[in-house]
């Protein structure tokens, strides 16, 4: 038996995906249906190295030594260790196990370091606050991102919805009327480092022109802000077609997202956009629970792979 377990869920974009790199706000919200899980024991072995790391789902089972210095789990550990000024720690054993999707857009890579890190701190008797649990996990976050604007490490660490811009305290949104969201895979996958350098090469080529296509993203979040507050469906559904028109233009959708998404809007979705880096990974689409099981069934006969149902409720009822 694990002396100790800690979750973190997966989050998904609903506005803001790319311009957030550039300082533009982003709207993201916790998923809490999938998850990444940290199990620790003690290695009541002395002869075992301190700590033994174990990601099945990786295929890793190895002494935390044995791991590249820039491993993001090696980096995760580390960073606990050193914000907790702990050189050596009782020999343990690490278990991470994650039902989030890889390069999907679904923030695995923040869940896992951000379990990582309440699970080891926990576990060594000083549970870290989600301020510092999100600043550790952004800097794991450059390992995999290179310039990550932040939003998965706050969203993770808060499970909260936010309304994040860079370099500014981060809001939480404070939902009033309950909204349904279905999350469809298109199951490729493109790693965010990919899409989010191929906007950068964009922008250094035409920095007007694509200047102007990230300031809109930026207002359509504004407006996003408050009809995501008040679950105005028809506002909502339309800045959610806007926003993924901009990214078209960002060329980070893909031939299977525009099926997925164009299925979703003729079942009656009231809007639909990709969601996170692109060219692949996750979209989403604005439902109702009159609508949801026909506007899922066109999704999967349109070729997803996975979908998940989230529903953005008030604080009271989560
Ligand atoms: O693909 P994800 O879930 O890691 O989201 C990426 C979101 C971007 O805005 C494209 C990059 C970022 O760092 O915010």
């Amino acid at each position: 038996m694990p002396v100790l377990f800690k979750k973190a869920p997966g989050k998904i974009i609903l506005f803001g995906e790319h311009a957030v790199v550039y300082g533009q706000p982003a709207i993201a919200i916790p998923v809490t249906r999938v998850n990444a899980t940290v199990r620790i024991f003690p290695n009541l072995d002395s002869d075992q190295a301190d700590i033994r790391l174990q990601a099945p789902d990786i295929g890793i089972d190895a002494d935390l030594e044995s791991l590249p210095s820039d491993h993001p789990l090696e980096t995760a550990i580390r960073l606990t260790m050193g914000e907790l000024q702990l050189d050596r720690i009782p020999p343990l054993t690490l278990q991470l196990t994650s039902t989030i999707p890889l390069s999907a857009g679904m923030g695995s890579s923040a869940a896992t370091a951000v379990a990582i890190i309440r699970a080891l701190s926990a576990y060594l008797g000083k549970p870290l606050p989600p301020d510092v649990v999100s600043a550790l996990a952004y800097e794991v976050e450059k390992i995999h991102h290179g310039n990550p604007s932040g939003i998965d490490n706050n969203v993770i660490a808060y499970q909260q919805p936010v309304y994040y811009k860079r370099e500014h305290a981060i809001e939480f949104l404070t939902i009033e009327k309950p909204t349904h969201w279905l999350i469809a895979d298109t199951g490729e996958t493109t790693p965010t480092l990919e899409t989010v350098s191929a906007v950068q090469k964009l922008l250094t080529n035409d920095p007007v022109g694509y200047g102007d296509i990230i300031q809109k993203i930026g207002s359509i979040v504004q407006t996003a802000r408050s009809a995501l507050i008040a679950g105005d469906l028809p506002g909502l559904g339309q800045l959610l077609d806007e926003n993924q028109r901009l990214l078209e233009e960002l060329e980070v959708s893909s031939t299977k997202l525009d099926i997925l998404i164009n299925a979703a809007r003729n079942a009656g979705a009231a809007g639909a956009k990709l969601s996170g880096g692109g060219r692949g990974g996750n979209m989403i689409a604005l439902v109702t629970e009159e609508n949801i099981s026909a506007v899922e069934s066109a999704l999967i006969e349109a070729g997803a792979k996975r979908t998940i149902t989230t529903l953005l409720t008030p604080r009271e009822d989560r």
